[in-house]
Formats: C-alpha cells, sequence, structure tokens
C-alpha cells in the first residue's frame, strides 16, 4: 500500500480536491429538490409568479454552481490519476531495471508488458473511481436519506426491502467477478507472448512458411480472451437489469404509498415530488457503489499483479556490499560452488583457480552448464552453495556496479540497440573518445567491416541491429566489452560466426594489447582455446579435467574425441 502511496507525491493536492469539490456539487444537488418543492406547494398554489422566478433563479444557480464544482472535481481527478498512473509505471519500470536474471525468468516479457500496459490503466482507472465516486456516492446517499426522512419517515421504509436485494447482487459479482477478471488479464498476458514472440521472431517465421500456424495461435489466444471477457463481462452486464428493476420498483412504491398520503392529506405534492427525486439519488448512488465494486474487482486483479513486481525483491541484492570496494585484480576463483536454476541444479561443486590475466578456455558438450557457470563471476546469478570470488573477494562483498564494471561480459545471446554504431559502442564507456572506440574495434577486428560502411561509425543499426551479419555482431559486442576496460573478460561463445582466421587475431590482439585481463573463452571449437593458458573441461555440470592443450590431448578422452572430429573435419 505504502508502494502506491508513494506514487501521489506531487499529487496529494489534486488527490483530496477532487473530492472536496464533489461534495460541494453534491451538497447543491441536493438542495434543488427542497426548492422545487417550495415551488409547488407554496409559489404555484399562490400563483405568485415573483417567488416562482426568485425559486426557479435559486435552482439555477445552484445548478451552475453544481456544474461548476463537478467540472473542477473532473479535472482534478484526472490530473490525479493520469499523475499516478505516470509515477506507478516510471516505478514498475525502474524496479524491473533491478531485476536479476533470476528475477526475470520468473516473469514473462509479455506478462510485464501487461502489468506495464493494461494493468496500470486499470488502476488509473479505479483510482480515478475511487477519488470521485467513492465519495460522491456515500456522500450523496446519507444525505439524501436524511432529507427523504426529514420529508417523511414511513415512506423510508421501502428501503429496509431494497437494500438487502442490492447488497446480495453486489456481493455476487464481487465473489464470482474476480476470479473471472483475473483469468481474463492472464489471457490479455497469453495474447501479448503470442503477439512478442511472433515480432520478435518473425524472420524465423517465414524462413519455415509459419504464417498460417503463427495466425492460427494468435487467433486462438484472440478468442480465448473474447470468451473470459464474455464470461466477466456476463456477471457484470446481468447484474444491471436487477439494480434498475430495484430502482423502478422503488420508485413505484414511493409514488403509490406517498398518493395515498397525500390523499389522506400527510403529504403535500411538493414534498412527494421532491422526496422522489431523493430516492432516484439514493438508488443511483446505490447503482454507482456497485459500479465500483465491479470496477475495483477488476482493478484488484491489476493492483495485486502489480503489486508481485513492486514486491519482488531482487535475488542479487547489493544492500549488505561494502560500496567502496572494486576488484583489484583480475583473479577468479570457484570454491566448491553449486547452482541451480529454481529447482534444476547444473553445477555440481565446482572448485577453480584463475590468475590474473590469464586467458582460459571453457570448453563441454552443448548444456554442460558452461554459460551458467561464467554468469556467477558478475553476478548476474548468485550460487546456491560455495563461494564465487574475484579479486580475492566473495562476489556478494562487492556493490553490483564496481563489480561489473570490472568483468566485461559478451552474452552468448548478445544484443545491440537501435541506434548508430558508435552510441551502441559508447555503452561500453560513455566518455570514450574517437580514438579509444576504433582501438577497440581494431583488436575486435570490427574497424575494418565498419569503416568500409559509407556512414562509418555514424551507420546506423536497427533494433537488434538486424542490419549487420551474425559475425559483425559478435565482434561489435566484443568491442563493446573492451571499451568497458575490465579486469576480466568473458566471452561466451562469441565468436561462433567469425572465421577462424579472424577468430584467432582476435586473440592474438586481447593478448598483446590486453594481456593483463583475465580472458574467459567460452568456445566450441578447440582451435578457439588451444593456446589458452589453461582450458577447463566441463561436463554435466562438474569440472571434468584442466589443463593445457597438450596436457589434455594425452589424458583428457572427451578433450582427445573433440579434438580429433574438429581436426578430421577441418575446423
Ligand atoms: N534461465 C534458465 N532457467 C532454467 N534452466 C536453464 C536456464 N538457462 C539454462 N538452463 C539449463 O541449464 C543447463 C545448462 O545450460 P547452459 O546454457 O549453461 O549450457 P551451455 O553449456 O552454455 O550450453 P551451450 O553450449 O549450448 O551454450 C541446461 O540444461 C539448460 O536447460
Ligand atoms: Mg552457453
Amino acid at each position: 500500500m505504502k508502494k502506491y502511496l508513494d506514487c501521489l507525491k506531487g499529487y496529494w493536492v489534486y488527490t483530496i480536491l477532487a473530492p472536496v469539490m464533489i461534495m460541494l456539487e453534491v451538497a447543491l444537488e441536493l438542495l434543488i429538490p427542497r426548492v422545487m418543492s417550495r415551488i409547488i406547494d407554496s409559489a404555484i398554489p399562490s400563483r405568485d409568479m415573483a417567488l416562482i422566478l426568485k425559486f426557479g433563479g435559486i435552482m439555477i444557480a445552484l445548478a451552475l454552481l453544481s456544474l461548476v464544482f463537478g467540472v473542477l472535481s473532473g479535472r482534478f481527478a484526472s490530473i490525479a490519476s493520469v499523475g499516478f498512473a505516470s509515477r506507478l509505471r516510471t516505478k514498475l519500470f525502474c524496479k524491473l531495471q533491478e531485476f536479476s536474471f533470476a528475477n526475470l525468468d520468473r516473469f514473462s516479457t509479455a506478462s510485464l508488458v501487461t502489468r506495464l500496459t493494461t494493468d496500470v490503466t486499470n488502476t488509473q482507472n479505479a483510482f480515478m473511481m475511487m477519488i470521485r465516486i467513492m465519495f460522491r456516492a456515500p456522500f450523496m446517499m446519507i444525505f439524501a436519506c436524511i432529507m427523504a426522512v426529514q420529508i417523511n419517515r414511513s415512506l423510508f421504509r421501502i428501503f429496509y426491502a431494497a437494500l438487502p436485494i442490492l447488497l446480495v447482487t453486489a456481493v455476487i459479482v464481487i465473489i464470482k467477478g474476480y476470479p473471472r477478471f483475473m483469468q481474463m488479464l492472464n489471457r490479455y498476458d497469453s495474447l501479448n507472448a503470442s503477439v512478442q514472440e511472433n515480432l520478435t521472431g518473425i524472420r524465423v517465421v517465414k524462413a519455415y512458411v509459419r504464417e498460417d500456424y503463427e495466425t492460427s495461435k494468435f487467433a486462438s489466444a484472440s478468442a480465448d480472451l473474447r470468451d473470459t471477457m464474455i464470461r466477466a463481462e456476463k456477471l457484470v452486464v446481468s447484474a444491471m437489469p436487477v439494480l434498475t428493476l430495484v430502482m423502478n420498483a422503488s420508485l413505484i412504491a414511493v409514488s403509490w404509498l406517498g398518493g395515498r398520503q397525500i390523499i389522506a392529506g400527510n403529504m403535500t405534492v411538493g414534498e412527494l415530488m421532491s422526496y422522489n427525486s431523493y430516492i432516484m439519488q439514493i438508488l443511483l448512488s446505490l447503482l454507482m457503489v456497485a459500479m465500483i465494486f465491479v470496477s475495483l474487482v477488476l482493478s484488484r486483479a491489476s493492483f495485486r499483479r502489480i503489486g508481485q513486481v513492486l514486491t519482488e525483491e531482487s535475488t542479487v541484492s547489493d544492500k549488505d556490499a561494502d560500496p567502496d570496494i572494486a576488484p583489484e585484480d583480475g583473479t577468479v576463483d570457484f570454491e566448491h560452488v553449486s547452482f541451480s536454476y529454481a529447482q534444476t541444479p547444473v553445477l555440481r561443486d565446482v572448485c577453480l583457480h584463475i590468475p590474473s590475466g590469464q586467458m582460459v578456455g571453457i570448453i563441454g558438450p552443448t548444456g554442460s552448464s558452461k554459460s551458467s557457470l561464467v554468469q556467477l563471476i558478475p553476478r548476474l546469478y548468485d550460487a546456491t552453495e560455495g563461494c564465487v570470488r574475484v579479486g580475492g573477494q566473495d562476489v556478494r562483498r562487492y556493490a553490483l556496479h564496481p563489480l561489473r564494471n570490472a568483468v566485461a561480459m559478451v552474452l552468448q545471446k548478445n544484443v545491440l540497440f537501435s541506434g548508430t554504431i558508435r552510441e551502441n559502442l559508447l555503452w561500453g564507456d560513455p566518455g570514450a573518445t574517437d580514438e579509444e572506440i576504433a582501438a577497440a574495434c581494431r583488436a575486435a577486428q570490427a574497424d575494418e567491416f565498419i569503416t568500409s560502411f559509407p556512414e562509418g561509425y555514424d551507420t546506423y543499426l536497427e533494433q537488434g541491429g538486424v542490419n549487420l551479419s551474425g559475425g559483425q555482431k559478435q565482434r561489435l559486442c566484443i568491442a563493446r566489452a573492451l571499451l568497458k576496460h575490465p579486469r576480466i573478460l568473458i566471452l561466451d561463445d562469441s565468436t561462433s560466426a567469425v572465421d577462424t582466421a579472424t577468430d584467432s587475431r582476435i586473440r592474438s590482439a586481447l593478448r598483446s594489447q590486453h594481456g593483463d585481463i583475465t580472458t574467459i573463452v567460452i568456445a566450441q571449437r578447440i582451435a578457439s582455446v588451444q593456446d589458452a593458458d589453461q582450458i577447463i573441461v566441463l561436463d554435466d555440470g562438474e569440472v571434468q579435467d584442466t589443463g593445457t592443450h597438450e596436457q589434455l590431448l594425452q589424458r583428457n578422452t572427451i578433450y582427445r574425441e573433440m579434438y580429433e572430429s574438429q581436426v578430421k573435419e577441418g575446423c
């Protein structure tokens, strides 16, 4: 709750003014029937035109003033709710930035998109309702009741019959509606997932001529959403006739019983008329309360989903870290490290020592947890057991910023952003000069192809770098990582799309120009790691062996088999 209240910062005045204006509007509205009854009971029978005009004038003035307050309250409520939503959205977005990889594994991207859009809009509407109608309805109901009781106490008994029906209807809508609306929002997630997956993978979809399949997948997600929406809305819609029936029945009962009281001389015509107006106002406000409940039910689901994101604790936190220390050198140690994704154990009892400045190769069959192993170094995930040390210190002792600045990682699934090549490279170091950028690109063997583009470093990259080849993208990502001037550089299969000659040039440039950086190279090709200081052979989440190329060729069967098969294939 406190998290939601924080979002009102700067909008408190509007949040308070909106209901105040509403109350003024209602107060004036409630006076109108009283003036009306005066016209009917005193001015009309005595045919006093001046009095009729005077009361008429008062009624117009009251109506106009109440209109002004109504408009003001609408305006204030809009400002407050739009401001609230925008802050909530920003807060959610900032929260997402704090998420670790493990947090991101828990929520699907599509679901996060729905939470940031549809759910925030729902809460915005609910908030608007809360500060307008939630004040208007009870205030109007209470004061209209007081006015009605003042006019005639016995007629008020009609409500004792109407109220339980209205309450029961509202309760049914709330209890049955919540799961249905929740289901509807989950269907939104599936629909968004289908759109998002299709858009990100549109090239693969086309390459496999799967457009029809994708269209039918979308159509079925859309039909599912339609069906759950109908189920949810049906409930609300079927409650409406019950409410209007109760309202009209009450009006008829008042007119009938009131008419009999007039005949008996206990009530005047004017009183019955204003009584009828108050009854209308009371019933309308009850209707509004029912509507608010429906909207709150809908938004409760959204509030919960947003709350889940806001209260999600980042699994990687640096609250207990010492903000003043940074890794002093590039040594990496794994001490009896085990690691699991959620419930699946992938690394078991890994022990490694990598001295600063070494070039280390990691090799192993696909799925042997090579990527999982190196992701523990910059704390993209935290080890489940054991301790990972960088520069001699437990990685959890460093704040995330200095640690990740010291460890540059080129992810297996690397990403470039829309913008120029230069802008993308500056991610590594926002203050890098043109010479530094060019030097990093030369080391990564990217300089040549960049300068061959007509616009060179100012060539615009589309989203995800789609206008570059796979190997060009990989080399840009290496240059971007080098610009960070890291102590440790991790290349996770980062030269898989680069030809062997270029691959070898990148490695010798790294050795000659960046010899002080600890470089960890994950590769499928033995050629990419054979000149490393030590090679780690991983198999099924365990370190099978470590040694130099020659040592491993002699004693390790997995390594020898990989080498021989690759030499035979001419890799
Ligand atoms: N985010 C994740 N959530 C759950 N399990 C995962 C996740 N990422 C990887 N895994 C699992 O962890 C195991 C190791 O995966 P990992 O990506 O570390 O292998 P790898 O050796 O890098 O493979 P490759 O050579 O294909 O890149 C696999 O069985 C995989 O299914
Ligand atoms: Mg991998």
